[in-house]
């Protein structure tokens, strides 16, 4: 099959800056992640401590760990994305530090007893090689003892989707007109291809639910099988990774991938 992929290196911009004026309209309070990844910053770094998050966005899960006490050095590659954080974290003052920059070549001299990349941020590194680097650059950012926590909802979980339908993932109001928005996305998996193509419908309605404006993003992933992405944690010098099927900790079901509802991933450092 001849599809023409995008690279990250030069779509993955373009897509967030798309999503950007929206994105906190529309996923603000759909994910149901954010308990965890507090909890889990809670178990793991001391009160006051700094977290590394990689794909930090527009600030949607680091300002409750900056509420929760805690210091923030966020990364993201998407100069718009990262507007909407510095507007958003401003009151958090000097507690959070945000990079232009792309977690496949970190180098920001700290180390940190975790990094999270939440939301499937690491879907976005779309050749083995960009998996490599990132994953070996979030290692050496880690203190001893130090956990890399990610989750990403893969192919093999989700299932192999054809492009036909057009699914409603969430609705919010746009901040500027208060406009109703929604989110509708036709998720295309060619089967056993290592790439997913979603084309992800934005649509403005107006007072009669008819769409007034659309933009259309499309969205590349890559699907890495659970034993492939484990080589390539270990590559990157991770030990012991424990892997679960939600954020409530259920364990991974590998014998019916389907039945988990996303993969939750603990990287641990290797020393521990
Ligand atoms: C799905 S969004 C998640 C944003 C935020 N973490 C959240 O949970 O709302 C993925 C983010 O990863 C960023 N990103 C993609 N590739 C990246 C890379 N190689 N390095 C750093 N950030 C990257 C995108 O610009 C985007 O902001």
């Amino acid at each position: 099959m001849n599809l023409d992929w995008p690279s990250p290196d030069d779509r993955i911009g373009d897509v967030y800056a798309s999503y950007a004026p929206i994105y906190d309209a529309l996923f603000e309070h759909a994910l149901g992640d954010t308990d965890f990844y507090v909890r889990a910053a809670q178990a793991r770094v001391p009160a006051g401590g700094s977290i590394l998050e990689l794909g930090v966005g527009t600030g949607r899960l680091t300002e409750h760990y900056l509420r929760a006490g805690f210091r923030v050095v966020g990364v993201d590659t998407s100069a718009d994305m990262l507007e909407r954080a510095r507007e958003r974290l401003a009151p958090h003052g000097e507690r959070c530090r945000l990079v232009h920059g792309d977690m496949r070549s970190l180098a920001l001299g700290e180390r940190f007893a975790m990094a999270v990349a939440p939301f499937g941020t690491v879907a976005h590194l779309l050749a083995d090689d960009d998996r490599r680097r990132a994953f070996a650059a979030v290692h050496a950012h880690l203190a001893p003892g130090g956990v890399f926590v990610f989750d990403d909802c893969p192919a093999w979980i989700a299932g192999a989707a054809g492009g036909t339908t057009l699914d409603l993932r969430c609705t919010g109001r746009d901040p500027a007109t208060g406009a109703r928005v929604r989110l509708q996305t036709n998720l295309f998996d060619a089967a056993g291809a290592p790439l997913s193509v979603r084309y992800d419908f934005i649509d403005w309605l107006d007072a009669d639910d008819r769409v007034s404006r659309r933009v259309v993003v499309r969205v590349v992933f890559r699907n890495v099988g659970l034993d492939e992405e484990l080589a390539l944690l270990a590559g990157a010098g991770f030990g012991r990774v424990d892997v679960h099927g939600d954020f409530a900790g259920t364990p991974l079901d590998r014998e019916r991938p389907a039945s988990n509802g996303r993969l939750v991933a603990w990287c641990h450092r290797g020393d521990d």
